[in-house]
């Protein structure tokens, strides 16, 4: 378990009450940092929030504002955002207003109440379709949708933040997350993502999966993506929280380099689940670009980031463990 800067910090976590968020908290609280989380609870879920941390519920700034009014933070990790990229593109203000509004506002809190710290939880999507392949963080920002574009507009103000005001910042641009860490894994009302999808069919849950689009220009003519277990995506925050300093806003990616095609994801859940998992080829999604595998190097040379749990058998084995605990506990 990586520490940060070897000293317990009191922090704010926005959305750790949900899948990213609820995993940093519980790893925050392991490494010995008090922490506070503030959520709406509009996705995430109470029970997700870990022992020993605070739940205050509401708006990611406001919230934010007012625990940090009643005592001193040395910074806030935000996870809390609009993330279905679908629904970005047909509601874009709910995009605009959630993500950069609210990050604008929970800037601005900061810098009145004196948190010095902020890790953001930035997005492969920032790149849109990519040049080259892996991407790293010198690659053109050219996002194909709003979800992607609103993290790049936050990206751009802590920046601006950063060199103003002194704002110690980290963005961490994740590519795929995927896995569990004990009971704190993915449950979405609306699940987007291929790896949940998948194993919902396992459970039986859904029927099939579907195939967006096997025309892609990859071996198997389907898209390749870098997945990327959340513990390791959590370990890189704790790091991250070490290396930040003031006036500077460091920007890194976080995959393990390694891309899978869907079909190969699908493949490794059956080996996994032991299940068949009917799979069907349907168009391609809008906005999806064929290939997104991460060039993480920064991350690896100036945080010493070791991504320990690269395997994709064994990502998909965490994300079926809790998939079936999960399960089991629903009515
Ligand atoms: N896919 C399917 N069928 C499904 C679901 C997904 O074929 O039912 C495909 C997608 O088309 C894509 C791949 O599986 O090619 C992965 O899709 P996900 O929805 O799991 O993830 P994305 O790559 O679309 O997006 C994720 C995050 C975004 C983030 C992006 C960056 O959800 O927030 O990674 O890489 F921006």
């Amino acid at each position: 378990m990586p520490t940060s800067s070897g000293k317990a910090l009191k922090l704010i976590v926005t959305g750790g009450a949900g899948y990213v968020g609820s995993v940093c908290a519980a790893r925050l609280l392991e490494a010995g940092h008090e922490v506070v989380v503030v959520d709406d609870l509009s996705t995430g879920h109470a029970d997700a929030v870990p022992e020993g941390a605070r739940l205050v519920e509401g708006d990611a700034a406001d919230a934010t504002a007012a625990t940090l009014r009643k005592g001193a933070f040395d910074g806030v990790l935000h996870f809390a955002a609009k993330s279905l990229v679908g629904e970005s593109m047909q509601d874009p203000g709910k995009y605009w207003r959630g993500n950069v509004f609210t990050a604008i506002r929970l800037l601005d809190a900061m810098r009145e109440h004196g948190a010095p710290r902020l890790v953001f939880s930035s997005t492969a999507a920032t790149y849109g379709e990519p040049e080259k392949s892996p991407i790293p963080e010198t690659a053109p920002t050219r996002p194909t949708n709003t979800y992607g574009a609103t993290k790049l507009a936050i990206d751009h103000a802590i920046t601006s933040y950063a060199n103003a005001h002194g704002l110690a910042a980290v963005s961490l641009r994740y590519f795929n997350v995927a896995g569990a860490y004990g009971r704190y894994g993915e449950r979405h009302a609306t699940e987007t993502h291929l790896i949940p999808i998948v194993l919902q069919v396992a459970t039986g849950d859904r029927a099939q999966v579907q195939i967006y689009g096997d025309d892609y220009p990859t071996e198997d003519r389907t898209a390749i993506r870098d997945y990327i277990h959340v513990t390791d995506l959590a370990d890189a925050h704790l790091l991250a929280l070490g290396r930040a300093k003031p006036g500077e806003h460091l920007i890194y990616n976080l995959g393990n380099g390694t891309g899978f095609s869907v079909r190969q994801v699908i493949e490794t859940c059956r080996e996994v689940t032991g299940h068949a998992i009917p799979a069907v080829v349907a168009p391609r999604r809008a906005g999806d670009p064929a290939i997104l595998v991460a060039a993480s190097d920064k991350a690896r040379e100036e945080l010493g980031w070791k991504p320990e749990r690269a395997d994709l058998h064994g990502i998909v084995t965490d994300a079926w463990r809790f998939t079936r605990e999960l399960t089991a506990r629903q009515p």
